[in-house]
């Protein structure tokens, strides 16, 4: 079972050190999007796609790669976002594109970021220290239930 997991982690590299800590533990390629102008995912069996939450959706680097990606059959994509507060699953406009792609989506997995967008900087930004060690053990344990 070959895993990949797209990423792109603009603001704080918290989707970084958190997928950095899945790949630690359990057996991923990692491939920075935003590095990676176009990506050939098509020798994995699982896809994870990853990113900081940016107005309420994953990172539009993300978006287009899931949008671009011709997923050959038995392909399953998993989902993961870094975000400065929880209030909704922000991975649902993800999850629309693949649907409408009729791709399976195995779950998601949210977490805090620390956030420093707008206000927030004058306060000296939210969700500091996050993703931390919990985080990424949570993160890892996502991806090995899979
Ligand atoms: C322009 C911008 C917009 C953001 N919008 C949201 C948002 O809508 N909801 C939220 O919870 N966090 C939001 N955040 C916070 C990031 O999602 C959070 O810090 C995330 O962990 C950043 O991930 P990264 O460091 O991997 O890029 C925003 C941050 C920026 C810079």
């Amino acid at each position: 079972m070959k895993t990949v997991i797209v990423y792109a982690s603009i603001h704080h590299q918290n989707t970084e050190k958190l997928v950095k800590g899945v790949a630690k533990e359990i057996e991923v390629n990692l491939i920075d999007i935003t590095k990676n102008k176009s990506v050939d995912l098509s020798g994995y069996d699982r896809i994870g796609f990853a990113s900081g939450v940016f107005y309420q959706s994953m990172h539009k680097g993300i978006l287009n790669c899931i949008e671009k990606t011709n997923f050959r059959e038995g392909q399953k994509v998993f989902l993961i976002a870094t975000c400065g507060v929880i209030i909704r699953d922000y991975t649902k406009p993800a999850k629309k594109i693949l649907a409408k792609k009729n791709i399976e989506v195995l779950g998601s997995y949210q977490c805090r970021g620390f956030d420093t967008f707008g206000p927030f900087a004058k306060i000296g930004g939210i969700a500091k220290k996050h993703p931390n060690d919990k985080d990424i053990r949570k993160a890892q344990k996502f991806v090995k239930s899979l």
